[in-house]
């Protein structure tokens, strides 16, 4: 990105994140690029791929708009931008098939006659080159690992923080469906500052188990060291684990995501090294542009992993050069922080969903870090990282109105620990919702406590304790004249947070109704009264898939 000027092609592929933001390595670029003095590109030839998901509002948004800037810069678009979704059926590979099918051609439309005899498109039998090489070592040497810990990993060395995890509690009912945990950590050097509504960043580690059947199944010694280098010695951008000893155990339990859910590629490359007919022609099918449903069914809707598809595929040999260089690293899950250093700065919270659910053939399945938190016991170090979270606070003098149903509580947890702080602090105002008073009320002790000393207006909706279904979008239509005036007169900054899907859209939606209501706006006024407090960060989400 940072070279586009002496560029003549160049494809982009884009995620968005956040609502409609960059994603964290395109920040800088983007930033750049928005800017008057960013030089024209009319030498350069592009077209873009966005990876984005049609549950969010702001759909590809940054796909969108960097092919809009990029005309805008006097670049030539040589294929209309194509536009991946997650909630497609058939997921982000029924678009990209569609777009790369066009690709090729287009690339080959504006590539000078003497490059063309370069270009290897999509060969069918062809094994491309690996791109890595791993060599096995004859002398074992430790490389420090411990155990139950992940102490390898991640981004920028001054984000990283040695913690100690405290406690690990349940704050659910033990007969209640979803096992949520308030888990506290302390920092084992002198603390970092966060703030309110900032995320922390932790990298599962496999299980022992799964580490060895993988071993087992691919005949590699779990003591063997290797050395894995990119060919040709390329240092740059190259995963941690590169270039120095391991043991292949901790290879596998520590960086490759070998529970990850395969994409096309894995197939194709698998085909290459298929003993039985049968197998190959299968996955051949798999690794093509026509199988990426039946890919999609078996893969995804199934969250069939790495190790269990080459359990299926038992003929499948595949050398561990290969292996590495298909299987991505393991990456970090981002928490809200759910406590503020106002109480106490030596530490931080997380309030974690244990994921645990079945696939439509009933496979159960167990989210890889949540499950790995739930069994961590007290005095357990780890490395997390910290990120800036998308929400912040205003002023204390602002009122806030937090709608924040399940985990979605976590960053509101951490907001009014912060607010109770401070002095002279406006309305907080606070929309809870879980299933059951009894048995999910997450922190309910804590927020009652706050409401009856007069610091908070809690609103709570337990969806199944009564016939009919309550959710916080129907508590907010139920004060819809209280929260249009704190919005409007009071010029209240109101938060969104938790797990996706419907969810943000149903709470605008009850929001949009309330303005009408209440502040005699038009339906299209409201909308546009919300579209504004977005922009201006009187509007902020925090939500996730
Ligand atoms: C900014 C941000 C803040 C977050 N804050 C929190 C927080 O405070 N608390 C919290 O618990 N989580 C939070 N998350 C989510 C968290 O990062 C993890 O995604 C989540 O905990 C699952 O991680 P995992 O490794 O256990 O699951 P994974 O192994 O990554 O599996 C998760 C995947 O399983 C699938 N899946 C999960 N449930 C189902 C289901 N019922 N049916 C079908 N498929 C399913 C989905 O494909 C999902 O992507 C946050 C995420 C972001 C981006
Ligand atoms: C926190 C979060 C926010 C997201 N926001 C958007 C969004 O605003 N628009 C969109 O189209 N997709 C959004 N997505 C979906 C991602 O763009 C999509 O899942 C993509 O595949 C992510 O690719 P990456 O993980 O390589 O960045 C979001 C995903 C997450 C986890």
């Amino acid at each position: 990105m940072d070279n586009l000027v002496d560029e003549s092609l160049v494809v982009f592929v884009c995620s968005t994140t956040g609502q409609g933001d960059p994603p964290a390595n395109m920040k800088k670029s983007w930033r750049r690029m928005l800017q008057k003095s960013f030089p024209r590109l009319e030498d350069l030839c592009f077209s873009v791929f966005g990876l984005g998901d049609s549950s969010y509002a702001e759909f590809n948004f940054m796909a969108k708009k960097l092919h809009n800037r990029l005309l805008g810069l006097g670049a030539e678009c040589i294929l209309t931008r194509g536009l991946g979704d997650d909630q497609d059926d058939g997921g982000m590979d029924k678009e990209l098939s569609v777009w790369l099918s066009k690709l090729w051609p287009a690339l080959c439309s504006v590539m000078p006659e003497t490059k063309k005899a370069e270009v290897v498109m999509d060969p069918p039998d062809q094994l491309l080159p690996p791109l890595c090489v791993v060599e096995v070592l004859s002398k074992p040497e430790q490389n420090g690992q411990n155990g139950q810990s992940n102490s390898h990993f991640l981004p920028a060395a001054e984000l990283i923080h040695r913690v100690e995890l405290c406690s690990n509690t349940r704050i659910t009912s033990a007969e209640h469906f979803q096992d949520v945990r308030h888990i506290v950590f302390k920092f084992l050097h002198a603390p970092p500052s966060y703030q309110a509504g900032d995320v922390v960043g932790i990298a599962p580690i496999n299980t022992d188990d799964n580490v060895n059947s993988l071993l087992q199944r691919l005949n590699w010694k779990a003591e063997d060291y290797v050395q894995v280098k990119a060919v040709g010695g390329h240092t740059g951008d190259v995963p941690i684990y590169f270039n120095k000893p391991i043991s292949i155990f901790d290879l596998c339990k520590y960086y490759l995501d070998i529970m990850g859910t395969p994409r096309r590629y894995w197939f194709e490359l698998l085909s290459h090294f298929a003993e039985d007919e049968d197998e190959k022609e299968r996955l051949q099918y798999f690794g093509s542009a026509e199988g990426y449903l039946d890919v999609y069914s078996y893969c995804n809707k199934e969250k069939r992993s790495y190790l269990e598809t080459l359990g299926d595929f038992p003929g499948v040999q595949i050398p561990i050069d290969r292996f590495v260089e298909v299987v991505p690293c393991i990456r970090p899950r981002l928490f809200s922080i759910s406590s503020s250093q106002a109480v106490d700065a030596s530490q931080l919270t997380i309030t974690v969903g244990i994921v645990e659910f079945k696939t439509p053939y009933k496979r159960e399945r167990h989210g890889l870090c949540t499950s790995w938190l739930a069994e961590l016991p007290a005095g357990t170090q780890l490395t997390v990282s910290l990120q800036e979270g998308g929400i912040r606070l205003p002023d204390p003098d602002v009122p806030i109105v937090m709608v924040g149903p399940g985990t979605g509580i976590a960053p509101f947890r951490a907001f009014l620990q912060e607010r109770c702080a401070q002095e002279n602090v406006a309305e907080n105002v606070l929309f809870v919702g879980t299933r059951s008073k009894a048995k999910d009320y997450l922190y309910g002790p804590e927020f009652e406590q706050l409401q009856a000393q007069g610091k908070l207006s809690l609103h709570t909706a337990f969806s199944r304790d009564q016939p009919h279904k309550v959710y916080v979008q129907t508590r907010i239509s139920e004060q819809a004249k209280k929260i249009a005036d704190l919005i409007v007169d009071g010029n209240a900054t109101v938060y969104i947070a938790g797990n996706a899907k419907n969810m943000p859209e149903d709470v605008q939606e009850a929001l949009r109704s309330a303005l009408q209501a209440h502040q005699d706006m038009t339906e299209a006024e409201a909308k546009q009264y919300l579209s504004v407090m977005k922009r201006t960060q009187r509007l902020q989400l925090d939500t996730w898939a």
